[in-house]
């Protein structure tokens, strides 16, 4: 079958296998080897991209289910060599460290904070649970969201206050 889909602001169409799942598509065809694979019973999380803004697992997504979709994955999250504010909060935060949950935990966390942009421990735990980690033990991945939820509310203040200023 023939899929349109933009994956990470580039659009691609292919001739795919209806079988084929949108992770495989998204590696082995596209290369966005970011996007990783740790379990067949879609319970790691490990292949978490965006489709159509919202977090999924794209072991548990056909490729052809994302025809006329938009993707983001971890590669498309990064502005002109400027980390997402999630990534950086992830590496100011020690939240990863063999670092193949990380791109799936980015990805929940991002949908995660647009839900919920102040959430609080157990809210974070709570959203992210659908993604296992066998290193950090959660504990500064947790600290990573809130971080990351902390400085888009002061950043969002600080947009107000210069609007509010500017009228002045
Ligand atoms: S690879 Fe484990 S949930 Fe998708
Ligand atoms: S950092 Fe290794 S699995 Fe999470």
């Amino acid at each position: 079958m023939r899929i349109t889909v933009t994956v990470d602001g580039m659009t691609y169409t292919d001739e795919v296998e209806p079988r084929l799942l949108l992770v495989h598509y998204l590696r082995d065809r596209l290369g966005k080897v970011g996007t990783v694979v740790g379990c067949d019973t879609s319970n790691c999380g490990a292949c978490t991209v965006h489709l159509d803004g919202r977090s999924v697992k794209s072991c548990s997504v056909l490729a052809v289910q994302a025809d006329g979709a938009e993707v983001t994955t971890v590669e498309g999250l990064s502005r002109d060599g400027v980390l997402h504010p999630v990534q950086q909060a992830f590496h100011d935060n020690h939240a990863l460290q063999c670092g193949y949950c990380t791109p799936g935990m980015i990805m929940s966390t991002i949908d995660l904070l647009e839900e919920n942009p102040d959430p609080d421990e157990h809210e974070v735990r709570l959203g992210l649970e659908g993604n296992l980690c066998r290193c950090t033990g959660y504990q500064n991945i947790v600290r990573a969201a809130l971080d990351a939820a902390q400085k888009a509310r002061a950043a969002e203040l600080q947009t107000d206050n210069t609007t509010a200023g500017g009228g002045r």
